[in-house]
């Protein structure tokens, strides 16, 4: 069997004394796709933004590619992470928002600025690079967040329900 790509090993979460993840492992092959089902609450989230860099796990190993990535920063790991509530910044332009993953990866502005033009073209808003998140429609804003983290081509995507809001 090939080596797993994504190798979550014995992960635990624990917010002060509730345990919200408990021993959870999963190999995830080159290439493949996962689902996570279960009810409101169960932690898939919460699994989510452990493997993107936004929580710390209290307990086990997160490994990409052969590399322990537990606990190195969500802009060290090359991963893409489309959130729940989308979580656009309010305060940065559509453009900017889809760039900043590029930018933060210090890309330089002439390829950064046709990276956001071709994602622009992809998600089918071409026009749109200079407006505000909130003068757009939740569709479109999750069209955006959706841009954002492809943007920077990343080698694992993860989607927090993210289609919930296209039509
Ligand atoms: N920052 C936090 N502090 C305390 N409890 C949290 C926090 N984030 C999530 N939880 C709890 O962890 C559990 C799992 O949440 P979550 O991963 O969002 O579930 P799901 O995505 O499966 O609906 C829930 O009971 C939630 O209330
Ligand atoms: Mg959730």
């Amino acid at each position: 069997m090939a080596e797993p790509f994504l190798s979550i090993q014995h992960v635990r979460k624990s917010f002060g004394p509730t345990t919200v993840v408990q021993d959870f492992n999963l190999d995830v092959e080159p290439g493949e796709f996962v689902s996570f089902l279960g009810p409101s609450g169960c932690g898939k989230t919460t699994v989510l933004r452990m493997v993107a860099g936004f929580e710390e796990p209290s307990a086990g190993k997160i490994v990409v590619a052969g590399k322990d990535i537990t606990r190195l920063k969500p802009n060290q790991r090359n991963v893409g992470m489309v959130f729940q509530a989308y979580a656009l910044f309010p305060n940065l332009t559509v453009a900017q928002n889809i760039g900043f993953g590029l930018k933060v990866a210090g890309m330089p502005k002439p390829d950064a600025d046709r990276r956001v033009a071709e994602m622009l073209d992809l998600i089918k808003l071409p026009q749109m690079g200079d407006r505000y998140p909130y003068q757009l429609s939740g569709g479109q804003q999750q069209r955006i967040a959706l841009a954002r983290a492809i943007a920077p081509k990343p080698k694992l995507l993860l989607l927090d329900e993210p289609l919930s809001a296209l039509d």
